[in-house]
């Protein structure tokens, strides 16, 4: 069973690294168009949520529903597709192509699936702009700023419109400014694509941007219901 009207559902996640388990029994749901902040101690077990939730790391107990289907049950190739066509993904730094240039790195998900070079370059270029950065189109990610480089790869979670966006301390390399306007372009573009976004963060600040706080604990997620 999965709550009505949600898009992605986790109930009673285990995972274990070795003798210490980095989720105990973790649920987790959350709606089209919601941005759930996902906030816990170093350790606690949030990324490791994230890539159970993303299909990355299978859990060794509990369910994930994903539009109502059972992650474990379907096939590899079937889990891949979703990772590039419904899935975004946001890291803390590093996950730019470096032989690709910043408008390359955003075409690259819809080159992944087929879509023709000239098209793919243009709608990766508007997402550029969307994210201030159009001016470093044909820079490589070693030339640009941490901010920058973190404009590009949010353009690039969302530029084929993912249904979830899945964002692991996506401004913990960056100053509070840079971080606060990434997360306002984040979450707005989001917001308008109707886009899930599972944020996961230590910092008050950047949870400021959600709609629900979770917080995860010893492999606990606790909902932090009508926090805002
Ligand atoms: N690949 C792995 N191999 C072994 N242990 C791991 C692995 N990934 C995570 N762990 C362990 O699982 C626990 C949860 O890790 P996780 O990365 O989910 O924490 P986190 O809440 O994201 O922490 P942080 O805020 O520091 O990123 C930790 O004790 C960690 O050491
Ligand atoms: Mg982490």
């Amino acid at each position: 069973m999965t709550p009505a009207g949600s898009l992605l559902t986790a109930e009673g996640l285990r995972k274990a690294y070795g003798p210490t388990p980095a989720l105990d029994g973790a649920d987790f749901s959350i709606h089209p168009g919601e941005v759930v902040a996902v906030m816990g101690p170093s350790g606690s077990g949030k990324s490791t949520l994230l890539h159970c939730l993303a299909g990355i790391v299978t859990p060794d107990a509990g369910t994930v529903h994903y539009d109502g289907q059972l992650l474990s049950a379907m096939s590899d190739s079937r889990r891949s597709a979703l990772r590039r066509g419904e899935f975004g993904f946001v890291f803390q730094f590093g996950q730019l192509v470096p032989e690709l240039s910043c408008v390359e790195n955003v075409a690259l998900p819809l080159r992944l699936t087929g879509v023709g070079r000239k098209e793919a370059e243009s709608r990766a270029l508007s997402w550029l702009e969307r994210l201030e950065v159009a001016d470093v189109r044909a820079k490589r990610p070693g030339e640009v700023s941490g901010g920058q480089g973190q404009r590009v790869a949010v353009a690039r979670a969302l530029v084929s419109g993912p249904r979830v966006l899945f964002a692991d301390e996506p401004t913990g390399a960056l100053d509070s400014l840079n971080g606060e306007r990434v997360m306002e372009l984040l979450t707005e573009a989001a917001r308008e694509t109707r886009a899930a976004v599972v944020l996961v963060t230590h910092e008050a600040r950047v949870a400021a941007y959600s709609d629900r706080e979770v917080v995860v604990r010893d492999g606990k997620a606790r909902d932090m219901a009508g926090a805002r």
